[in-house]
């Protein structure tokens, strides 16, 4: 991923850190970094271990993206957004409130799944898979799945008030992924990337998606068994 450096002086915001490894590297470029996730207790656990080891200053949040707003957490000079898009109920909303914490000049690095522009880029559309397979059987329910066309991501951030967009497309060749969901009929989500700034910048990569339509073996968890899966896309 390719992120600004140096970032010295600028208030820098990581939403969905997880285990902060790109809140880490942010503040290894100067960046005072302010981190927000939705952890559950042994994923803050974790996060706060790491830091404590780095000795690292970030502050953190327990927040929702959904939820972000100046008064709640002030406004940022950089923000990254990877890999928590697609998991999002309301994309567009959370779009929206990330522009709304970003000052003048401020640019965001989104990254997430996106469908594969060749296929499916040719419509401003978000295809929503509730509950990816592998996320849903670790109980992880925030597992929610949004991919996005380009068309709609460079739509979605323009309609939530960014001024520029700039697309950095890198195809995804999880191969052994995908034909793991082909060979098996248990499709996965896969990660790619996206960049947006509120002067903003797109950045997103593709991902092989893959739903069989039909009644299969190892059912998938919100699904009854036997009943066949409600779409295909790919
Ligand atoms: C796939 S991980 C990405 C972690 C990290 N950004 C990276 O790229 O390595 C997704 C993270 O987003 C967080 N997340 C999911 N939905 C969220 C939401 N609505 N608000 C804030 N964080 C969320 C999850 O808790 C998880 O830590």
């Amino acid at each position: 991923m390719r992120l600004p450096e140096p970032l010295a002086g600028k208030r820098v915001r990581d939403i969905g850190t997880w285990d902060g490894y790109f809140a880490l590297e942010l503040e290894r470029r100067g960046g005072q970094v302010h981190a927000v996730d939705l952890w559950d207790k042994e994923a803050r656990a974790q996060f706060e271990y790491v830091l404590n080891i780095k000795g690292s200053k970030i502050t953190a949040s327990h927040l929702d993206v959904h939820d972000l707003s100046p008064e709640a957490i002030g406004t940022f000079d950089f923000v990254l957004c990877a890999g928590v898009l697609y998991h999002t109920r309301y994309p567009l909303r959370a779009l929206e409130r990330v522009r709304s914490v970003m000052n003048p000049g401020a640019t965001l690095v989104l990254e997430t799944v996106c469908m594969i522009p060749a296929v499916h880029g040719s419509f401003p559309s978000i295809a929503f898979f509730p509950g990816d397979q592998e996320a849903v059987s670790q109980n992880q329910h925030w597992g929610i799945s949004g991919a996005a066309t380009i068309p709609w991501l460079l739509a979605a951030t323009a309609s939530a008030g960014f001024s520029r967009s700039e697309v950095v497309y890198r195809p995804s060749f999880v191969w052994a992924k995908k034909l793991t969901a082909l060979l098996t009929n248990q499709p996965r989500g896969g990660v790619s990337s996206c960049t947006v700034s509120r002067e903003a910048v797109i950045r997103p990569a593709p991902t092989f998606l893959f739903r069989a339509l039909g009644p299969n073996a190892g059912h998938h968890p919100l699904e009854a068994p036997g009943e066949p899966r409600p779409y295909r896309i790919c």
